[in-house]
């Protein structure tokens, strides 16, 4: 039992993304992960245990150790900065982090830019050079230029539905996001072989 992998995943939309393809790895995790409210799902039979998690306390729970290893989107990754090692891009869960906002937008001094996302938002306009005020949201930031609470959003899109909907256009792509593999420093070494055994099957299904 010593290289039982603590495996940390997050609820919602992608834990299906990611049983198809640890099914297509041969390795057949519980299926009802999303359905459960238990948060430690055992696979004992795989060496395996699940930690359900919030998306956003992936990398948190891995930087800790108490998860060996997580998958968790480039988004979190970059929103939260964590000390871990990004192993594998899984290629699922395929959005974009971009800057939205009113078709007819003008520019302002100082304009005020709301996202899930603050410090992803602050690093791409300090880096482009712009002077802008960040307001942090937990959520339906595509409100925020329709009530003008802020000018311009910075906030993930997938199929756009939700930026057409809201009569919203994407201005800027900041970056490309898909799910990742990431691991604790320490467990990658204590535990190199299972981690190194897992990313193989993964990769193999990648490629
Ligand atoms: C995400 C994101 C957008 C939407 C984009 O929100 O923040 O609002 O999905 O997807 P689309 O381009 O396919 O429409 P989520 O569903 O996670 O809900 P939230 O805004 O409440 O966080």
């Amino acid at each position: 039992m010593a290289d039982l992998l603590k495996v940390a995943v997050p609820k919602g939309r992608i834990v299906k993304h990611i049983s198809r393809l640890f099914h297509q790895a041969g390795i057949p995790i519980p299926e009802d992960l999303d359905e459960t409210r238990k948060f430690i799902i055992p696979a004992h039979d795989l060496g395996l245990e699940f930690i359900i998690a919030k998306p956003a306390d992936v990398p948190t729970y891995v930087e800790y150790g108490v998860a060996d290893i997580g998958v968790v989107g480039k988004d979190v990754l970059m929103e939260e900065n964590r000390n871990v090692y990004e192993l594998l891009d899984l290629g699922i869960a395929k959005c974009r982090f971009s800057v939205i906002g009113l078709p007819d937008w003008e520019p302002v001094l100082n304009p005020r830019v709301a996202s899930k996302f603050p410090n992803v938002a602050s690093q791409y306009f300090r880096e482009n050079g712009q002077q802008v005020e960040v307001i942090k949201l937990n959520g339906n930031v595509e409100l925020a230029p329709l009530i003008g609470l802020a000018d311009r959003i910075v906030d993930l899109v997938e199929t756009g539905n939700t930026i057409r909907e809201n009569g919203l256009v994407e201005m800027e792509k900041i970056a490309d996001i898909t799910s990742r593999l990431i691991a604790n420093r320490v467990s990658y070494r204590m535990k190199n072989e299972a981690i190194q055994q897992l990313c193989d099957r993964l990769q193999q299904v990648l490629a």
